[in-house]
C-alpha cells in the first residue's frame, strides 16, 4: 500500500510554491495525495507567521487532530514553513502528533524525515539557527489547481528588517537563485504545458544584488528578459517589489515585452514619513510617489497594487490620514490592508505606544471602505473595453461562470463552459464591481 499525505498551505505565494514542490517530492517517492485527513499517514502544514491570525488558524487546525490521534494514533502531522521555524518546538511539545518540524530553509530534509519518523517513531526537527543555511527541495513544483500557471521562487529570505516584520527571522538571509537554475525550471514548466509564470520573492527586484563571481551584474531586469524569451511562455508576472530597488531598467524591460504583464505590487505600508522611518522602510512618501510616477509613465495601462499597515505603534490619527490621502492620490487597483499585529522579537513589538486594538480595527475598516470605492470607480471605467484573459478556473460563486485574469491582473467573470479553462480569450467588459469585472467572450 502506498503511503498517503495530505497538504494544507497557508500564507503567501512562496508557500504555495513550497507546497507544490513538496507535492512533487512526495509523489516521486511513491506517496499518494489525499484530501481526507483520516486516511493520511501524514498531514503537512505549510505555515505562515506574518500575523497572529495566520498562526492561530494553524494552531486550531492542529488541535482538531486530538480525537483522531487518541483513537488511531494517526495521522501524524508535519509543521513546516515560517511558523515551524518560530514555534516548532513549543508546538511539538503541545501536540504529540507533530512528528516532523522543518523551517522554510530546510524543506529539502522533509521527504526523508517523514519516512524516517514513520520508521523510528521519533519527532524529527530541522530548525537550523544559521540564517544563511539552505537545504532546499531540488524538484520542480507540481501544481494541482491550475496546470497552465506556475510559480517560481527566484530569491529566498529578506535582509530588509522592517521593524514590524517576522520574515527576516524565519526565512533568513536574502539569497538569489542562480539564473540558469531558474531558467531551467521555467523551461521545464513551459514544456509541461505552463503558459503563465509568476516569479516570487519577498523582494524580487533585489534579485542579483548579492551575486559575486560569474553571475555578478546579472539583474532582475535581465532575468525578466531571459525568462520572457523562453519559447512558449505567454505571460510573465512577478511579486513582490520593494520600492527602494525598483530601478528604471525594470519598467523599460516591461515596456519592450509583450509577455511581461503590466502589473506591479509595490507595497507602500504607510503614507507618513514618520511612520515609514520607524518602520525602517528606507524611503519617503515623495520617493514612493516618484517611483509610481515613473512606472506609470512607462506603462500607462499598469495594474498597480500595494500593501498597507494601519495602526503601527505610535501612528497618530493625522499620520493615519496621510495613508488615506496617499490611497486617494495614487488610486491603486487593489490594496492588501492589514491592522498591525505585534510579532514577538521584532523591534516594533517592543514599543510601549501601541495603537489600541479597537482603533486599529476602526482604521482598517476606514481604508477598506475608501479603497472599495476607488476600485469600483477604476473598474467601472473599463466597461465597454476589450481585454485578453486566460481562463483560470470556475468562479467560486456563480453557476456556469469561469474566472480569468487580465494582463493587468484583474479578475473577470464570463459565462463559458469548463472546456475553456486554460484558454486565452478576448472578452468585452460588460459590468464591474469592487473585486471583479464581468465580461462576454467575443
Ligand atoms: N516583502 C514584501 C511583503 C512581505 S509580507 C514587502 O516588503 O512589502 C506581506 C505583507 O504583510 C507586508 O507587505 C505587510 O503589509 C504585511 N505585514 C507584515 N508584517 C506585518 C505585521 N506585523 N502586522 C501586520 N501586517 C504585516
Ligand atoms: Fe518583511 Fe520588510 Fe522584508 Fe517585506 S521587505 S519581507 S515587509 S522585512
Ligand atoms: Fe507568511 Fe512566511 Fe510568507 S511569514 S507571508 S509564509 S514568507
Amino acid at each position: 500500500m502506498p503511503k498517503k499525505f495530505m497538504i494544507q498551505v497557508y500564507g503567501c505565494q512562496m508557500n504555495v510554491y513550497d507546497g507544490d514542490r513538496l507535492r512533487g517530492a512526495m509523489t516521486s517517492l511513491g506517496w499518494e495525495e489525499t484530501d481526507d485527513a483520516a486516511s493520511a499517514d501524514f498531514v503537512l502544514f505549510v505555515t505562515c507567521s506574518i500575523r497572529d491570525k495566520a498562526e492561530q488558524k494553524v494552531a486550531s487546525e492542529l488541535g482538531r487532530f486530538r480525537p483522531l490521534w487518541d483513537k488511531n494514533h494517526a495521522p501524524r502531522a508535519a509543521l513546516l514553513g515560517c511558523m515551524a521555524q518560530r514555534t516548532g518546538r513549543e508546538f511539538a511539545a503541545k501536540f504529540p502528533w507533530i512528528r516532523v518540524v522543518a523551517g522554510p530553509r530546510h524543506l529539502g530534509a522533509v521527504p526523508a524525515a517523514l519516512e524516517a519518523s514513520i520508521f523510528d517513531g521519533h519527532t524529527h526537527f530541522h530548525l537550523d539557527e544559521d540564517p544563511n543555511a539552505l537545504d532546499d527541495l531540488a524538484c520542480a513544483p507540481v501544481a494541482r489547481n491550475s496546470p497552465h500557471k506556475a510559480y517560481v521562487t527566484i530569491a529566498h529570505g529578506c535582509d530588509q528588517f522592517c521593524s514590524y516584520c517576522i520574515v527576516p527571522y524565519v526565512r533568513g538571509r536574502f539569497g538569489s537563485r542562480a539564473p540558469d537554475e531558474i531558467l531551467r525550471e521555467a523551461e521545464s514548466l513551459i514544456s509541461g504545458g505552463v503558459r503563465e509564470i509568476s516569479l516570487l520573492g519577498q523582494n524580487v527586484n533585489t534579485y542579483g544584488k548579492d551575486f559575486v563571481g560569474h553571475n555578478a551584474g546579472y539583474s532582475f531586469a535581465r532575468l525578466l528578459r531571459d525568462v520572457s524569451g523562453i519559447p512558449g511562455i505567454e505571460r510573465l508576472r512577478f511579486t513582490t517589489s520593494h520600492p527602494i530597488d525598483f530601478t528604471d531598467d525594470i519598467p523599460e524591460t516591461m515596456t519592450d515585452s509583450r509577455v511581461i504583464c503590466p502589473s506591479v505590487n509595490l507595497p507602500v505600508q504607510s503614507g507618513s514619513d514618520k511612520v515609514l522611518r520607524e518602520m525602517n522602510r528606507k524611503y519617503t512618501r515623495a520617493y514612493y510617489l516618484e517611483v509610481v510616477r515613473r512606472i506609470r509613465e512607462a506603462l500607462p495601462e499598469l495594474g498597480l497594487t500595494t500593501d498597507l499597515i494601519v495602526g503601527f505603534p505610535g501612528e497618530t490619527e493625522a499620520e493615519f490620514e496621510e495613508s488615506v490621502s496617499l490611497l486617494e492620490s495614487v488610486r491603486f487597483d487593489l490594496v492588501h490592508s492589514a491592522a498591525y499585529s505585534p510579532r514577538e522579537g521584532t523591534p516594533a513589538a517592543a514599543r510601549a505606544d501601541r495603537v489600541q486594538g479597537r482603533e486599529r480595527a476602526h482604521r482598517l475598516l476606514r481604508v477598506n471602505e475608501i479603497q472599495a470605492a476607488i476600485a469600483r470607480e477604476i473598474n467601472e471605467r473599463l466597461i465597454g473595453s476589450v481585454v485578453e484573459i486566460i481562463l483560470d478556473e470556475p468562479a467560486p460563486k456563480g453557476e456556469g461562470l469561469l474566472q480569468g485574469r487580465t494582463r493587468t491582473d484583474k479578475v473577470v467573470l464570463v459565462s463559458a463552459d469548463s472546456g475553456e479553462i486554460g484558454k486565452t480569450r478576448w472578452v468585452k467588459i460588460t459590468g464591474a464591481g469592487t473585486w471583479r469585472l464581468d465580461g462576454e467572450l467575443i
